[in-house]
Parts: C-alpha cells; structure tokens; sequence
C-alpha cells in the first residue's frame, strides 16, 4: 500500500486548453517536507504556464517534476495541492492524467506514490457505451473474416476432424501446426483436430488444385468427408483455420452456430497485406506476450506482424555491435539515462529481446503464415538511441533547438554526422540475418519543424547538397538508407512523410498513410505502393467513443469498433491505383497500455474489425454477424 496519493482534476476553461489541479495525499505517519514530486501524463505542461502553489522543476516529454513551496511540510493526513494552467493539449478522458507517480526525499531515496483516474471538474462526463450489441447471425457459422463465397446446410456436429487416409505428411503437418494454435488460444476447450481416426468425427481430404488462386482455398462439405482444396500451404492454412473456427462456434454457442454438412466455401482474401502492429518501446511485451499476439493474428487470418522495436522512450533488440543501445536505451528510471515515462514509477523499469528472442518469433510467426515487419524507428523518433549512443549528436549543435510533438528536444538522429549512416549499417547487418521477410521498416515519421537547422554540420551539408530546409534533408537522409537497405536485399518500408521532400526512389518503397486516408491516394499517385493505417479508424488506442470515462487516447479521435468495422480505407481510390493499394494494417500504439486489461479493452474487437476490413469484400461484411462471433474470439 502507498503511504502517498497523487489525485488530479480538470477544470475546462474558455480560450485554454484548461488547468490541472493536483492533491497530495500523505498517508503515512510521518510529516513529508524536503521532496520533489514526479509523475507521467500524457497531458503535457506548456513550456508556458503558470503554477499556484508548486513549481515545475523539469521536465522531459510526459515525465514531470514538480517542487512545493520553499519549506513546505506536509503533517500526517495532510495534503499539498497545486494547479497548473497551461497545457499542450485539452485531456479528453479520464485516462488522459496521472499514469505513474513518485517522491524524491531529501536523501535521494524514490517512494511510490499511488493516483487515481483524471477526474472531470464541472462538467457532465457522460457514461461509456457498450462496445458491442448482442449481434445476430443469420447463416450460422461462425466464420471471422467472413469468407468471400459460401452456400452451406446444416448438419449433425462432428465430434473432431481428422486427416482422410492417406494424407501426405506436409497436410499432416499443418493441421497439427492448427491443432497447437487451437490449444494455445483455447487451452480449456476440446480440440477441433485429432490425427487419427474417430468414430464419430469426419475425415479432411486434402487436394492441391493449382487452379486455386494464391492464399486461396475451397472447402466442400458431405456427411461423411471434407474436402480441403488449395494450391499452396497458405491458403491450406487458412481453411484449417475457417474449420477450427466453425467448430469452435458450433460448440461454444449451439444455440446460434451450427457446422456444415453439405455445401461449399470458396474464399481468397480481399488485400494481401493484412497488417498489426505493436509498440514495443513505449510498454515492453516479453516474448510470451508477443507470441500471443501472433496466435492471435492467425487465428483471425492477418499476415503481417509490424514490430515497432525503437522508438524515443526505448529500444528494444540486442545489437550485438552496440551493447549500448540496450543497456542504456531500454531502461527507464528516476536514476536512469532514460527518465521515466508512460507508467513508470519509482522503481527502473528495463526490457528487450536478444537475438535468440527475435529468431523464436520469427519461427513461430512463419510457422502460422505470417511475416515479421521490423521497425527501427528514424531519423525522428530517436531520442533512446542517441542517449545510448552520444557519438551520434553534431556536438555544434544548440541544446533544445527543436522539439517532437511528443516534446523531445532534439531527437533526430543527424543525417550530417557520417557516424550516423556507419552506426545504422551496422544495425541493418544484424537485423537482415534476424528477419529473412522482404521488408524493413525505417520509420520516417514526425520529423519536428526546424530539425537539424542550428547544427552547424548539417549546414553544411545543405550547402555542399543544394538543400533547402529540414524535409530536404530527410529526403537526403532517407535516399541514402534507402541504397543500405537495397545493397541488403530489403525493400524499405515507412510512414507517410518519407515522401516529404523529395522522398525516395518509389521501385521497391511502401508507404503507410496514417495521418488521413486521402495521403494513401496521394502517394499511390506519386508511385507508391500503399498500405492504410488511417490513425481515426485503425489506431487501437484511441478511445472508443467521446465520452470522458471511456478510455483512450484521442489526438485521432475516437473511433466505435462499428465505425472501425465499417471503415473503408481505400476510400475514393482511383482504379488505376488500385495495384498500388497492398491492404490496410491495425496500429497498437501502447503509451497508454499500462494493463492487460488496458490492452483488452482497447484492442478487442477493433482488431477482429480489421482483420475481417482486410479478408472480406465490402459487400459482404455485416456487423450484427461479427459482433455475433466476436465475442467467442480471444483475447491477449
Ligand atoms: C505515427 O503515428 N507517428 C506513425
């Protein structure tokens, strides 16, 4: 139990984005004087403010020091309360204040103290709506993504599947490879397979038809035999996958889910990118974690795993060049390099994967069809690296010349400091032998306005390259990745604004659009190729509807899992761009995930969402029928 408390309102206030009040708690049976206070939010102190009754002592992004008055001591069941007006932004929801907090003393040592939810001053907060209604399936098979074609009756519930005799070893191989995801998601239920005969189960035959498009796959129902048709393993895969589940909701909910007794599926998926990706650097996920998210992936039939690895608050893979980047740059903690962030508190909080760590997901990932998407974040976004690396920083170059939206001073690793581009390369020869997949994704996001300007070497550089201005030189920046990349083989992957001045050679580059959608169609007619992540529908940590007590986070709004459902990124995409468009990704941003249940709440069922938004035509999805089989699926 904390001996200290930390509770925070909000006051709106016309013309501001309103005043913060803070209430100290001591809980302790002693008196509380020579301290400082510091806690974690989102919602950020203008470097313009004004503070009643503390000072603000320092600050690094969403990390907040703060002093009380000169002499202040704080009896047993006392409290201390300050206020502070000027803020970066307006908190939309109660999970927009403390999210971790704790007391420097006197003699250095760091006490936790405890916080509550941001509470809403005058103002009627509202209530959180249910996420989902009780759906309604009118043909009853739970199949989540829908598939493309289906005409099904029917019929008596197997008691298992099993492989027809003779089946080949590979087909063998895959329903058992189906089999353990089955059993890892649903570790308390029956399984779906058995390898060997049953009385009373029904007989898979497997047949390569290479008639059958790619990632394809055909199933045929009788009373006594399944017939699975594929021209290759994924699209096998994926139709041991559509079985599994239509056992799953035949026995889970026999009220409203029946399995198929005669009849046909034949579905192919709408996009070939069908994408999540996790933030790994602002919450660390141990490996059985991320393992998890993978089953989960599968289960609901995305292929691509996008694993946001560095990032300011941390980087997260073992470079065996660079022991640094790890030792320093994923340990946060009040005596730390890295200050705390984002739900750190008085104790170092420190996680990455070794390389061991990396190949095992990879395996396991490749094993359930799905390819492995790293992502070191740059040139913004580096603020971890080039704490753990200070060989990096133009020494020239005025502290605090520019800032990140998330409020890190200088943060981009400088595209004039040659040590830059031998560092990543070295980087870059690492992770090539960890990911054998085609893409490497380098970021390229938020570079904050003025980067590099007071660095005298970049202006050098500007005038030796006939550059003008910050997104010229990542542009110059990004070229140069661009050849490491392909001199390794790998196609270079990255957000939206590498197409910022000037971009890069568009053969073998692939662009997420995330600030709106319209920048996918852009950049499709710029010569792209084009994966949507719009943040209004696709970003899973925004709140899921406006009310103050639903939680979230909401600088992209809010977006209802129907609304993410019914969302279609391609928008007014032009037919001519249509190759251009590969398919569209979830984004699990984790600033705010500071629980499991967090996670939960959060990412299910707007993952499922999109995961049937990438499978299922347009035409073909149906709300009532996902929020009907949804809720059987699982979650983290
Ligand atoms: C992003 O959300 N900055 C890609």
């Amino acid at each position: 139990m904390a001996d200290y408390l930390l509770e925070a309102s909000w006051s709106p206030i016309e013309g501001s984005f309103g005043r913060l009040t803070f209430t100290l708690f001591n809980l302790s049976t002693e008196p509380l004087s020579g301290f400082s206070l510091a806690y974690t939010s989102e919602t950020r102190v203008a470097d313009k403010h004004v503070c009643d009754g503390g000072s603000l002592k320092r600050q690094v992004a969403h990390f907040h020091e703060f002093l009380p008055p000169e002499g202040l001591s704080v009896p047993p069941g006392g409290r201390w309360r300050f206020t502070v007006e000027g803020l970066t932004r307006a908190p939309k929801h109660m999970t927009s204040g403390v999210k971790s907090a704790y007391l420097t003393l006197g003699d250095g040592r760091h006490v936790s103290v405890g916080f509550g939810d941001l509470m809403l001053e005058g103002r009627d907060g509202g209530v959180a709506p249910p996420i989902l209604p009780p759906g309604r399936a009118e043909e009853p098979y739970s199949l989540l993504p829908w598939p493309l074609a289906l005409g099904l009756k029917a019929g008596e519930l197997p008691v298992v599947l099993y492989p027809a005799e003779p089946t080949r070893p590979d087909a063998v191989k895959a329903l058992s490879l189906v089999l353990e995801l089955y059993q890892r998601l649903y570790p308390a239920d029956n399984v779906p397979f058995s390898l060997s005969a049953v009385e009373g189960g029904r007989a898979i035959r497997f047949v390569i038809e290479s008639s059958i498009a790619a990632f394809a796959y055909e199933l045929r129902f009788t009373a006594h035999e399944i017939m699975l048709s594929s021209a290759d393993a994924a699209g096998r895969h994926y139709g041991l996958i559509s079985l599994a589940q239509l056992l799953h909701g035949a026995r889970a909910d026999r009220e409203r889910f029946k399995f198929p007794s005669f009849g046909t599926i034949a579905d192919q998926p709408r996009y070939d990118w069908r994408g999540c990706h996790l933030d790994v650097s602002r919450q660390f996920y141990p490996v059985a974690d991320v393992v998890r998210l993978i089953d989960i992936l599968a289960w609901n039939k995305l292929n691509i795993f996008h694993w946001h690895l560095a990032d300011d608050e941390a980087w997260r893979l073992e470079i065996k060049a660079y022991p640094a980047l790890t030792e320093i740059g994923a340990r946060r903690g009040p005596d730390e390099v890295l200050v705390p962030q984002l739900g750190d508190g008085a104790q170092t909080r420190s996680g990455h994967y070794t390389q061991q760590d990396a190949r095992r997901i990879v395996a396991h990932a490749a094993s359930l069809h799905i390819e492995v998407v790293p992502e070191i974040d740059i040139p913004g976004h580096s603020m971890a690296t080039l704490f753990s690396l200070p060989e990096l920083v133009d020494g020239q170059e005025a502290p605090d010349s520019y800032r990140s939206v998330q409020g890190y001073p200088n943060n981009a690793l400088n595209p004039a400091v040659e040590f830059t581009y031998e560092f990543l390369g070295k980087v870059f020869d690492e992770m090539v032998t960890l990911f054998p997949g085609e893409y490497l994704h380098i970021g390229g996001d938020e570079v904050a306005h003025g980067s590099w300007l007071s660095s005298p070497l970049c202006k050098a550089l500007m005038e030796r390259e006939k550059l003008t201005g910050t997104a010229e030189l990542q542009s110059y920046f990004l070229k140069r990745i661009k050849a490491m990349l392909s001199e390794r083989g790998k196609k270079l992957v990255g957000w939206n604004e590498v197409s910022h001045g000037g971009g890069v050679d568009r053969d073998g580059t692939l662009l997420m659009a995330w600030e709106k959608p319209e920048v996918g169609i852009e950049l499709a007619q710029q010569g792209y190729d084009v994966v949507m992540t719009p943040g209004q529908a696709y970003y899973l940590d925004m709140a899921q509807a406006e009310a103050w007590a639903e939680p979230g986070a909401s600088w992209a709004g809010h977006a209802p899992p129907e609304h993410t459902y019914a969302y279609e990124a391609e928008g007014e995409l032009p037919e001519v761009l249509r190759e251009k468009m590969r398919g569209i990704q979830a984004c699990i941003w984790t600033e705010n995930f500071l629980s499991r249940a967090y996670f939960n709440r959060l990412v299910f069922p707007r993952l499922p969402a999109v995961a049937e938004a990438a499978w299922t035509p347009s035409a073909r999805k149906d709300w009532d029928r996902f929020a009907a089989i949804v809720r059987m699926w699982p979650v983290l």
